[in-house]
């Protein structure tokens, strides 16, 4: 933050200005090597972030979005099929089934977390699904425990998108190695940025990373020029994977921030009736990507708090299922009530690891002082 007037919603520079040595010393030395793609750090970060995750295999990608839309091409999805998820998400979730030629199938969220309801899980189901989408918003696990016991019940895989959620546990277990995979996006402002875009396939299924690899890859073979299905060009670049190499063994304690930032909002906003308040579930522990309210009058607060120099966002304005670009499944207002009263309502307040604590005091002070007429009802 750069003074006390004006709080931006991420403030990179102040994440790279601690680690500002190792940095220039990750990019420097790619540089050096000239190894651009494929170059070292690229299969040690991806044997560290597995490790992470606590799965056997990782393969990094372009983005979040070619994570999910190279996926979905390892699972066989295509014209004909069904892949069930939510619609309260980035765009990124939806394109990749319809990129495959399939068609998306939403169900609505639970309205604490925010995440796929297990047991709309069940009722969208049906012949032609073929893969279950959740995904774990604004760092939040999904309710994965219900979700894979549903999914077992119809012998369809789960894929985490994980894309906000780098750290997140259920029950002590990371996410990434809930489901039978999972996919990550390392795009700058998310818990773990790269510099530029980025993205991660990880699962313990070592034949299924293989194919993931082999897609990304222009669809290769054991020789460079052999090129066995139709593929594509989707790699992380070495750049980017000796970056989030530094910025991996800082992501617990940034994560630890984050927690400890979402907690002062919590206790300094209990008790104020316009505002609902973010929750983890029993056995849940968010990764905190960012601290999302609800306001019925969430545009007018988002105005005051502009006023006084606090940026906020929203995420998401329109559920996907009315985005014109996923008109081909065929969604019309009023289909997923909890998920469209969501985005009228979520405001995110600004969160990072570096957010000063008084900040965070002076927002909720200047959320406070917003007298609403209404009042949230969760
Ligand atoms: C939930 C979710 N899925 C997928 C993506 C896509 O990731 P990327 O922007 O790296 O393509 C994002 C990124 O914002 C996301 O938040």
């Amino acid at each position: 933050m750069k003074s006390m007037d004006h709080v931006p919603m991420v403030d990179l520079k102040a994440q790279h200005d601690r680690i500002r040595r190792d940095l220039d010393a990750a990019v420097a030395r790619v540089v050096d090597s000239s190894a651009f793609i494929n170059g070292e750090d690229c299969g040690l970060f991806e044997k560290e972030f597995a490790a992470y995750c606590g799965v056997g295999s990782a393969c990094g990608v372009a983005n979040g979005t070619d994570a999910l839309t190279v996926c979905m091409r390892a699972y066989g999805v295509g014209p004909g099929d069904e892949v069930v998820t939510v619609a309260n998400t980035f765009i990124g979730t939806g394109e990749a089934i319809l990129l495959n030629g399939a068609r998306p199938v939403f169900v609505d969220v639970d309205p604490v977390t925010y995440t796929m309801d297990p047991e709309r899980l069940e009722r969208a189901i049906g012949p032609r699904s073929k893969l279950i989408v959740p995904v774990h918003l604004y760092g939040h696990p999904a309710d994965m425990k219900a979700i894979v016991e549903v999914a077992a019940r119809h012998g369809l895989p789960v894929l985490e998108d994980a894309a906000q959620a780098h750290g997140a546990e259920v029950e002590g277990r990371r996410v990434g190695g809930l489901g039978h995979a999972a996919t990550f996006s390392f795009y700058p402002a998310k818990n773990l940025g790269a510099v530029g875009d980025g993205g991660m396939v990880v699962s313990d299924d070592a034949a299924f990373v293989a194919r993931v690899r082999q897609i990304a890859n222009h669809g290769g073979g054991a020789h460079k020029y052999d090129n066995l299905v139709v593929g594509t060009n989707s790699r992380l670049d070495t750049v980017q994977a000796a970056v989030l190499r530094v910025k991996l063994r800082h992501l617990d304690a940034w994560n630890r921030e984050r927690r400890e930032r979402a907690a002062a909002y919590t206790k300094a906003l209990a008790g104020v009736p316009s505002v609902g308040l973010p929750r983890e579930r029993p056995g849940a522990r968010s990764a905190w990507h960012l601290y999302t309210i609800r306001a019925p009058e969430r545009d007018r607060l988002q105005s005051h708090l502009k006023a006084r120099g606090i940026a906020t966002a929203v995420h998401y304005p329109r559920p996907i299922h009315l985005q014109p670009a996923m008109a081909a499944a065929g969604g019309k207002p009023g289909d997923l009530p909890v998920s469209e009263a969501l985005c009228r309502e979520v405001l995110c307040l600004p969160l990072y690891p570096e957010l000063p604590l008084e900040a965070v005091a002076r927002i909720a002070a200047e959320v406070r002082s917003h007298r609403e007429t209404a009042v949230v009802r969760t």
